[in-house]
């Protein structure tokens, strides 16, 4: 019999201020795509990353199942070196190995939808099967596997979930696809198939998505181009492995911008994150709110991905806001943290067009509503986002008794519900609360607590 511990709960309670400098984990979105890519191209390449959360590993692990890892160093300073290796030495012959590997992709649907793509083009004599945790098998998987049929590969899912199973295909069919929902995650399925078919590929999305595929793809060498929403690939192509360092994460930059917008006394610099213009809509919502963010260009990582610093002060109080239609794409991966900012602001927010989030790691509209009523915000569940009664004025203004029994928070294992939480309670928006699974903030920012306790001064 094997003994699981308990879970110990982390309670976080109100700092009496935020102060520092972070050099945060890097972009898990952008170290997906530099791992993965990498191992489709000809040659050889080390991918940097600093502070590897729990999704980025289960890419490197599917590597490793492939036959691509060449080797892992841990640096000193928290940062991790992935040297990979591609199998893409003629055109578009894509991922290494023949295939019959079983891959666990943990909690991580851009590994398992990225791979997807990337094996269905991919010369296999056999079968390759994709699993993954309970979450992950809850997730809609046929948004990925019907546009790749359509190209002419063989992709099964079971009833529209995990497993997958793959069968690479050396040639596929150059397409058109209208995706229904604007996914960077989808987009980039396709466009890594696409790397194996005979002509133009086309992806057209609903709104704007996140743009590191074409940046990085191009930079490895790909015809591929993005005008507005349509993105096209001229296959067969061959990737050059290109090495690459992966700048800090905006969307965990995303907490201590809303933490700093929300404390009364904070001024926190991030150092190195990723400033690609389509993960900064998080950072013009909050300006709009009425928050103090400077942004610093510059930064040394090397890759195709801008970089600077962002510097972020308290303000006297924060406007509420609606957000809805096009931009929700944008801003999908913070809107959790942005409904703490919702909370803290003056008047009545709201969220609409987000039916997505439901269909994330976990329901995000339904807990995020059930946590924020459960720490005393007015919050109102809607079928595509919520409406929120914010607390209004600043935090400092409302001095919480420290209940001797934190509110609980349930995360269902949702690293971005429990970060969001912890960020409510760390502002003193709201009473203290106990986060009931304090590790599952690792898969995407490993460190998490303890950036948190170098910022309240209570570090070791
Ligand atoms: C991601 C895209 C988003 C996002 C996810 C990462 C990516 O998913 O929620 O965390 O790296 O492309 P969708 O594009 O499916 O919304």
């Amino acid at each position: 019999m094997t003994l699981v511990p308990p879970m110990v709960a982390r309670r976080v309670g109100a700092a009496r201020q935020l102060h520092g400098e972070l050099r945060l984990p890097s972009d898990k979105s952008i170290a997906h795509r530099a791992l993965l890519f990498n191992a489709m191209a000809a040659g050889s390449a080390d991918v940097l990353v600093r502070r590897p959360g729990a999704d980025v590993r289960s890419t490197a692990g599917a590597l490793h199942a492939l036959g691509a890892l060449e080797g892992v160093d841990e640096l000193e300073g928290g940062a991790t070196r992935f040297r990979v290796r591609g199998g893409g030495t003629d055109a578009a012959a894509g991922l290494p190995g023949t295939g019959g590997e079983t891959i666990d992709c943990g909690n991580s649907g851009t590994t398992v939808r990225f791979l997807t793509g990337a094996l269905a083009g991919r010369g296999a004599a056999a079968m390759t099967t994709l699993t993954g945790d309970e979450s992950l098998s809850r997730r809609p998987m046929e948004r990925v596997a019907a546009p790749l049929r359509q190209m002419g590969a063989s992709v099964q899912t079971s009833d529209g979930r995990l497993p997958i199973h793959v069968l690479g295909r050396r040639r596929l069919t150059a397409t058109i696809h209208r995706l229904p929902v604007a996914s960077a995650q989808v987009l980039g399925a396709i466009s890594l198939a696409a790397l194996s078919a005979e002509g133009r590929t086309t992806i057209e999305t609903p709104g704007p998505t996140r743009d590191h595929t074409e940046r990085l793809l191009a930079w490895l060498g790909a015809p591929i181009e993005r005008v507005g929403m349509t993105t096209t690939i001229d296959g067969p192509a061959v990737l050059t492995a290109r090495s690459c360092d992966v700048p800090g994460d905006l969307s965990s930059a995303a907490a201590w911008l809303v933490a700093a917008s929300v404390h009364p006394d904070a001024e926190i610099r991030l150092r190195d994150v990723g400033l690609n213009p389509s993960r900064l809509a998080v950072v013009d919502v909050l300006r709009e709110m009425g928050a103090d963010i400077d942004q610093e260009p510059g930064g040394t990582d090397r890759g195709p991905e801008p970089t600077g610093d962002l510097l972020v002060r308290s303000v006297g109080g924060l406007r509420a806001i609606v957000l809805s239609g096009a931009r929700i794409a944008e801003l999908i991966d913070e809107l959790p943290l942005l409904a703490i900012a919702m909370a803290a602001a003056t008047g009545t927010s709201e969220v609409r067009d987000a039916a997505e989030l439901r269909v994330k790691e976990s329901d995000r509209v339904a807990l995020v509503v059930r946590n924020l009523r459960a720490v005393g915000v007015e919050a109102e569940e809607l079928p595509d986002g919520w409406r929120i009664e914010g607390l209004g004025g600043a935090a400092h203004a409302r001095a919480h008794a420290r209940s001797s029994e934190p509110i609980e928070i349930e995360t269902n294992g949702d690293h971005r519900i429990a970060i969001s939480f912890a960020v409510a309670a760390l502002t003193g928006l709201v009473p203290d609360v106990a986060i009931d699974d304090p590790a599952c903030v690792d898969v995407s920012y490993a460190g998490f607590w303890s950036d948190l306790d170098s910022l309240t001064g209570s570090a070791s």
